[in-house]
């Protein structure tokens, strides 16, 4: 079966600058490339999902600007519906993104046009909530809009995916509509104020979610791993080593390759995590958010050849 994945998320251009290093303050360092590149947590996502067979639909906004066509496209491509990625005033939303040599990234955002979405851009897409598997947001676009959304998804029997990034308190009228949250670790700290490191910290955090009314968690490791914890299910995947380029995505490939493959029951979390953890190993070894997200046979291969 084919899940239907909605994302309502950013749409962002990457500036992309390599450099040996992050700058030390008042340095002036010269970067080794520059390189553009489509990105936006909600985007990445998305893509993710698509690319790995979901059919996918996406509610955002855009600049009316290059850019915006640009990232428009980019949904298209990927055969995801954009029907309700509408124009803003505000220009398309950007990113700039420092990339190390050891493949890790800082981000600085301009929100834009994703910072424009309002309750009426979600009335308006109200079926594309309503009637998906699945709806994701983070949080790249106005938390106000990301309540009403889940709350239409709640009403009808939509699964919810938090993915609280870049870190934010959760407003207790997003968390109660909150059927599953995946999170790194700073995202975790955030939320729940412990510090993530060792197993008893994970189990620790997932219990203060669950307190916190999210009965179901996923807390991505970075290179370690994932840890996840459900209502019914509890376990650690570790990830699959590989060498890094650029990780910018690697979150974001995980939880669309996710969404594409879970049961609306997350019955199948483990195996779902294994496959978004190969979509993730397949994304860092690339440059670039969306240019890196695998396709659902890149992935299956992949899989089909690692030893574990
Ligand atoms: O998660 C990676 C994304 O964060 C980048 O594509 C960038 O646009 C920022 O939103």
């Amino acid at each position: 079966m084919v899940n239907r994945v909605t994302v309502l998320g950013s749409l962002n251009v990457d500036n992309i600058m390599q450099v040996k290093r992050l700058p030390l303050p008042g340095e002036t360092m010269t970067m080794s490339a520059k390189k553009i590149a489509g990105g936006g947590k909600g985007a990445n996502q998305a893509i993710a999902a698509a690319r790995s067979g979901a059919q996918t639909a996406f509610i955002g906004k855009v600049g009316a600007d290059e850019q915006g066509r640009l990232m428009k496209g980019y949904l298209e491509d990927a055969k995801i519906d954009a029907t309700s990625v509408t124009l803003a005033t505000e220009e398309t939303g950007q990113a700039f993104i420092l990339l190390q040599e050891n493949g890790e990234n800082s981000i600085l955002v301009l929100g834009g046009a994703n910072q424009a979405i309002t309750d009426d851009d979600i009335e308006a897409a109200k079926e594309k909530i309503t009637t998906a598997d699945f709806l994701i947001t983070q949080f790249e676009t106005p938390i106000e809009a990301s309540i009403t959304a889940f709350k239409y998804a709640k009403e009808n029997d939509v699964v919810t995916i938090l993915n609280p990034a870049p870190a934010k308190r959760v407003p207790e009228a997003l968390l109660k509509n909150v059927d599953l949250i995946v999170l790194n670790e700073t995202e975790t700290e955030l939320l729940t104020g412990i510090k993530i490191d060792a197993e008893e910290s994970w189990y620790q955090a997932a219990a203060k979610l669950a307190k916190m009314g999210v009965k179901n968690t996923i807390i991505t490791l970075g290179s370690k791993g994932a840890y996840y914890k459900t209502t019914t299910a509890e376990g650690f995947i570790k990830a699959f080593k590989v060498a890094t380029l650029d990780t910018t995505a690697a979150g974001d490939t995980f939880l669309g390759a996710l969404s594409s493959q879970l049961d609306k029951a997350l019955s199948n979390i483990e195996e779902a995590i294994v496959f978004a953890s190969m979509a993730s190993a397949l994304a860092v070894q690339k440059f670039g958010a969306i240019p890196s997200i695998p396709q659902l046979n890149e992935v299956n291969d992949a899989l089909g050849e690692a030893n574990f």
